[in-house]
């Protein structure tokens, strides 16, 4: 795999150099150059993400707030304008105690799929609701759920979707949710999704909580884990 990895990198900077050394008057070039460089990003992203999945089976965990990272995430995923966003996380309330790379993974994947989801079919126009809420159990567990307004699961997905390689996209990989559910795992949580083909989708992340010391102690799912708080 790390070969892989070097390959692509030298393409990467092939391409980079052959877009500043060659005029891209001609429209010919120009289409097909583009066309080299979404696939190079392509296949670094699936590279990358089959070495995430193959690899991470730890969790380095800290209290955080899950609220400033769904801000980072919603940030990076640049969420197109006709989609309307509504965050219910009061800053600052909701610490969790996690991985906190693993939880923008999983936060980022889901907001990505949720955007797709709301994406018309020729891909040009985004339109929906996208709704981030936050809540908290009687066991002080932490409960995010993001839900869009996009196509909807078939029930006869609705399993499928976890699993490594399974995607309902043309360009499709098939590894975020696989990746996600595995790091919600690995840092004694879960996830799960409620959806109605049509309607649209609520993915519901379950985390350990962050300001329950108690219950610190009893989570030791992570292999790296070594807190404990006498
Ligand atoms: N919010 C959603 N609404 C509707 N369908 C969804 C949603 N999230 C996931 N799915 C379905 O689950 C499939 C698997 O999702 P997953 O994120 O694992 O892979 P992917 O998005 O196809 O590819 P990638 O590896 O780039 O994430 C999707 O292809 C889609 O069919
Ligand atoms: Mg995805």
């Amino acid at each position: 795999a790390h070969e892989l990895r070097n390959s692509l990198g030298v393409l990467t900077n092939a391409v980079a150099y052959l877009e500043l050394a060659i005029p891209m008057d001609d429209q010919t070039i120009k289409k097909n150059f583009n066309h080299m460089k979404e696939n190079v990003a392509r296949a670094n992203k699936v590279i990358s993400d089959l070495l995430d999945f193959a690899r991470d089976t730890r969790a380095a965990k800290s209290v955080f707030s899950i609220s400033a990272v769904m801000d980072g995430a919603l940030k990076d995923q640049k969420i197109p304008g006709g989609i309307k966003v509504e965050k219910r996380c009061p800053e600052g309330s909701y610490p969790v105690f996690a991985d906190r790379d693993q939880v923008y993974h999983i936060i980022f994947n889901l907001l990505k799929n949720a955007v797709e989801a709301m994406t018309a079919p020729d891909g040009k126009s985004e339109e929906g609701k996208l709704i981030l809420n936050c809540r908290r159990d009687n066991e002080g567990k932490v409960i995010l759920s993001i839900s869009d307004t996009g196509i909807g699961i078939p029930p006869e997905d609705k399993e499928k979707i976890f699993e490594p390689l399974f995607t309902g996209k043309s360009s499709g990989i098939g590894l975020g949710l696989s990746i996600s559910q595995r790091y919600a795992e690995l840092n004694g949580g879960s996830l799960k999704v409620d959806s109605e083909a049509g309607v649209g989708s609520t993915f519901i992340l379950t985390l350990p909580g962050g300001d329950n010391t108690g219950e610190r102690t009893q989570i030791h799912t992570g292999e790296s884990t070594q807190i404990h708080t006498d």
